[in-house]
């Protein structure tokens, strides 16, 4: 038997590199930032690093754009600060993830402009051009996941492009064994550089209709509702096309070719469909993002559903994973308050499958309000009464000082209104912070196998109070949140005695019979 992967037990940890650590003083983060907190890093306890893309870009969509696939932004710095940043992290033990934007490039990277210097270029074919439709307008009723149509007009050449997302983002023709070719050399690269896997940017979309198909509307849009103009139709000829997994496959081939690598997929979709870019046999995606938290009510009933039918839906061998925060969705203490965010760490941390912290989550960085004129996100900009994605994207806060420890100057987007007391500097110290509670939580899970490779069994839940037990040879935890602001009483159906762990709300005597949880407490119980 071969030994497990080092993901399956590890705990991983997003940076978005503009929001971690400015060092050369222009309110933006960048790597040598990211490389002196990498002792931070090892103190909270995180296994893996991801850096969402640190590129060259022209920053249309802050290096979700990519120019130069091989080289470093010199907003972040140079190639020597990521060589620096890999050998620190590697020295304490730590992984590298990187990530990957093969979907689309930049307008600017050399293929696409060599695309578009005339119908006849070589690399026309590279990215995804099609004529007018009957009525001169756009081929197809395709949409922009950031708002309008997805066709670009390129009047030089007298054609369409088509663009998932910004203009300025044209996706690339993943039909096109030349592209495949190229990008999967872009993989190569950074995997003998020493990276230890991707991230692959909506890894869903990689493929769209061959036959530019319309998309149907989407009977469920409601035009008065806040929310994306994107969601006007079903998007089922534009992405999770059955072609993808062929990609996958391919991209997967290129990791196994490297040793124990990691590649995880960022899919947005039902689980039934989610689970399928696990591949045939295991030959896709290590570990496709599963955003139910980021996506779901703090509501006991929805929740506990999720786990269940996520768990049903895994194919054999397939390994779990869980997310509660990212760069493009509101934060956990955002959307469900900081009391639920402070259960919500224990579920994240205590359910079967490797975990991914957003940081800012572990100070437990909320809802933070960006004025108008401060707004960057060119989604928001782009498709009016969409929320801003800044509010997710603010910087990282250490200290009380007034640039937070994050910058010497203005931040690139605003601190919360209370960061003076919340960073890490205080929150280090306080027994009962968000950040101590992250790391007693990382150090469990180091401590207790069960955690990490026991079995899930589902408990049922009691009004509020969601449970479910964690079994590992003789060991047993029984984890119990309370999913409410008001105090409740569980009593499962099952001998309920033992050693509190953990919980929420500070030190607690050993339970007997009953459990009794304050509001939005959550504990770890051993059985
Ligand atoms: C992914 C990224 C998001 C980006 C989009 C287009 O969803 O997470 O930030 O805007 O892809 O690349």
């Amino acid at each position: 038997m071969s030994a497990k992967p080092w993901w399956e037990d590890a705990v991983l940890y997003q940076i978005y590199p503009r929001s971690y650590q400015d060092t050369d003083g222009d309110g933006v983060g960048d790597l040598a930032g990211i490389r002196r907190r990498v002792d931070y890093l090892e103190w909270l306890g995180v296994d893996a690093v991801w850096l969402s893309p640190v590129f060259r870009s022209p920053h249309a969509d802050f290096g979700y754009d990519i120019s130069d696939y091989r080289a470093v932004d010199p907003l972040f710095g140079d190639r020597r600060d990521l060589d620096a940043l890999r050998d620190a992290l590697h020295e304490r033990g730590m992984k590298l993830l990187l990530d990957l934007v093969p979907n689309h490039s930049s307008e600017e990277h050399p293929w696409f402009r060599a695309a578009c210097s005339s119908r006849d270029d070589p690399k026309r074919d590279w990215y995804l051009w099609a004529d007018p439709g009957p009525d001169g307008g756009p081929p197809n009723n395709w949409l922009s996941v950031f708002g309008g149509s997805a066709w670009e007009w390129h009047e030089p050449t007298g054609q369409y492009y088509y663009h998932a997302f910004l203009k300025e983002q044209p996706d690339l023709n993943w039909r096109n064994p030349a592209v495949r070719a190229a990008m999967l050399d872009v993989m190569r690269h950074w995997l003998e550089w020493g990276a230890d896997g991707f991230r692959v940017d909506v890894m869903w979309h990689m493929i769209k209709d061959d036959r530019l198909r319309h998309n149907p509307p989407n009977p469920d849009y409601d035009p008065d509702a806040p929310g994306f103009s994107y969601d006007r139709l079903i998007p089922a000829f534009t992405t999770d096309r059955p072609e993808v997994h062929d990609v996958v496959a391919d991209m997967r081939g290129v990791m196994d070719a490297y040793g124990d690598r990691l590649l995880i997929g960022e899919i947005y979709l039902p689980v039934e469909r989610l689970v399928l870019y696990y591949g045939t046999d295991g030959g896709g995606a290590h570990l496709p993002f599963n955003f139910q938290l980021v996506q779901l009510p703090w509501e006991r009933e929805r929740i506990e559903a999720a786990i269940g039918t996520y768990e049903a839906a895994l194919p054999e061998g397939a390994w779990p994973n869980w997310v509660l925060s990212n760069h493009d969705k509101p934060r956990v203490a955002g959307r469900w308050g900081e009391p639920a965010a402070r259960a919500a760490a224990v579920l994240l941390l205590t359910l079967r499958g490797t975990p991914t912290i957003y940081y800012g989550d572990e100070l437990g960085i909320g809802g933070v309000t960006i004025p108008e004129d401060r707004v960057r996100d060119p989604h928001a900009l782009r498709d009016p009464g969409t929320p801003t994605r800044d509010a997710y994207r603010t910087p990282m806060q250490w200290t009380p000082e007034p640039g937070a420890g994050f910058s010497e100057t203005e931040p690139w987007l605003p601190l919360t209104a209370d960061h003076e007391r919340r960073n890490v500097e205080v929150q280090r110290e306080d027994p009962g912070s968000m950040l101590r509670l992250y790391r007693a939580l990382i150090r469990l899970r180091a401590d207790e196998p069960a955690l990490v490779r026991g079995r899930y069994e589902p408990v049922p839940g009691q009004g509020p109070v969601l449970a479910f037990v964690r079994a590992l040879e003789g060991r047993r935890l029984l984890v119990g949140v309370n999913v409410s602001g008001e105090r409740a009483t569980f009593r499962p159906g099952l001998e309920l005695r033992g050693e509190v762990l953990l919980s929420t709300a500070g030190d607690r005597d050993p339970v007997a019979g009953e459990l009794s949880l304050a509001p939005h407490e959550a504990v770890v119980v051993a059985l």
